[in-house]
């Protein structure tokens, strides 16, 4: 592990430290290897602050925000950081208990049953042969899921992407987990316990309670149980100057191409974030418009050379005709432009 210091590795500045001199290694523990890529990232004090903290003492996080502003990235990021590894188990209303914990394997291939070269009776006969020796017990062997095997590698951070969209029997699991730092198979009874440094994550769209916003359909309410167990880190949008930072680091030369009045692009690209945002938050639309939507207005911009075709494309086509009309003003304000 490379003795970086905190503003070498995230960026970050502190009201009350030098984080020029205070290496990574005494705000967290770091790991001797990672399985992520380490990409540019808006890293903000406070927020980091606080997840190193947790995940030094393995004290599992409950992260919630807005769709697409950044909470799986960040986790990424921080264990690239880190140099640990990152687990990322993704969650939906479909997610098994079989696909988190395991589940059995018929070990034999069916080509050997089947019965090789042969042709026509022969391989029939070949492959009841071979039954037949075996006793018509098929061998079978357990194949963990997810969940083992990321808990088996040291210091890993697990991610539980999207928990809020898991469905109820898989958190009542889960809160088994973080309760002993063990889950058991239920095929073999075996007993999987986590390994040194291991520590938990869970990303959703809610606090855990129920989402009064309506706007993430699916989303499962926690017992007050399981969410007592967490420290709580509410992640937004980055703040505006941030987000620009982000935006013209993702986006080359994005203000020499775009002039658009008086103020760089970039900026009334943010600003025109932030207002759909509030239309969000208001009820006057459904669509989140994350950083991702962001990045892809002005790459579209940049490159179809016109405002209003990347707008479209990136964001305004996405939304009912309804919700185009308080869209369509915050662009008129913003741009002088009507769509
Ligand atoms: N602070 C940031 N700095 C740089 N890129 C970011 C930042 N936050 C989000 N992004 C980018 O935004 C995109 C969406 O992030 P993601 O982690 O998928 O959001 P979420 O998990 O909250 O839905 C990713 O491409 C990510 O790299
Ligand atoms: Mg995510």
């Amino acid at each position: 592990m490379s003795n970086k210091t905190l503003f070498e590795a995230f960026g970050v500045q502190s009201p009350n430290a030098d984080t020029t001199k205070i290496p990574v290694s005494a705000a967290c523990k770091t790991g001797s290897g990672t399985n992520w890529k380490e990409i540019p990232f808006q890293f903000e004090f406070g927020a980091l602050r606080r997840i190193l903290r947790n995940l030094d003492q393995q004290h599992p996080i409950w992260a919630h925000g807005p769709s697409g502003c950044g909470k799986t990235e960040l986790f990424i990021q921080i264990g690239v950081r880190l140099n640990r590894p990152v687990h990322v188990i993704s969650f939906g209303e479909e997610s098994s208990l079989r696909e988190l914990l395991g589940t059995m394997k018929i070990a034999s291939s069916t080509a050997e049953v089947a019965g090789g070269d042969e042709k026509g009776l022969a391989s029939v006969a070949k492959a009841l042969w071979t039954l037949a020796r075996r006793g018509l017990g098929l061998e079978t062997h357990f194949q963990y899921g997810q969940l083992p095997l990321a808990m088996q590698d040291e210091g890993a951070i697990i991610v539980l992407d999207e928990f809020n969209m898991a469905p109820p029997g898989i958190a009542a699991q889960l809160n088994r987990f973080l309760e002993t730092g063990s889950v058991t198979i239920p095929e073999t009874g075996e007993v999987i316990h986590r390994a040194r440094d291991v520590a938990i994550v869970v990303t959703a769209n809610t606090e855990g309670g129920i989402d009064d916003s309506g706007i993430y359909a699916g989303s499962q309410a926690q017992n007050g149980a399981t969410r007592s167990r967490f420290a709580f880190i509410r992640i937004g949008y980055l703040a505006e100057d941030l987000e620009r930072a982000a935006l013209t680091t993702r986006i080359q030369d994005l203000d020499k191409v775009m002039v658009a009045g008086d103020k760089p692009f970039s900026a009334l690209a943010v600003e025109t974030a932030t207002a759909c945002r509030a239309l969000v938050n208001a009820g006057a639309t459904s669509l989140p418009f994350t950083f991702r939507n962001l990045v892809n207005f002005a790459g579209s911009v940049k490159e179809l050379k016109d405002l209003g075709d990347g707008f479209r494309d990136a964001y305004f086509d996405g939304l009912s005709p309804v919700e185009q009309v308080p869209v369509n003003e915050v662009f008129h304000k913003i741009f002088g432009i009507k769509l």
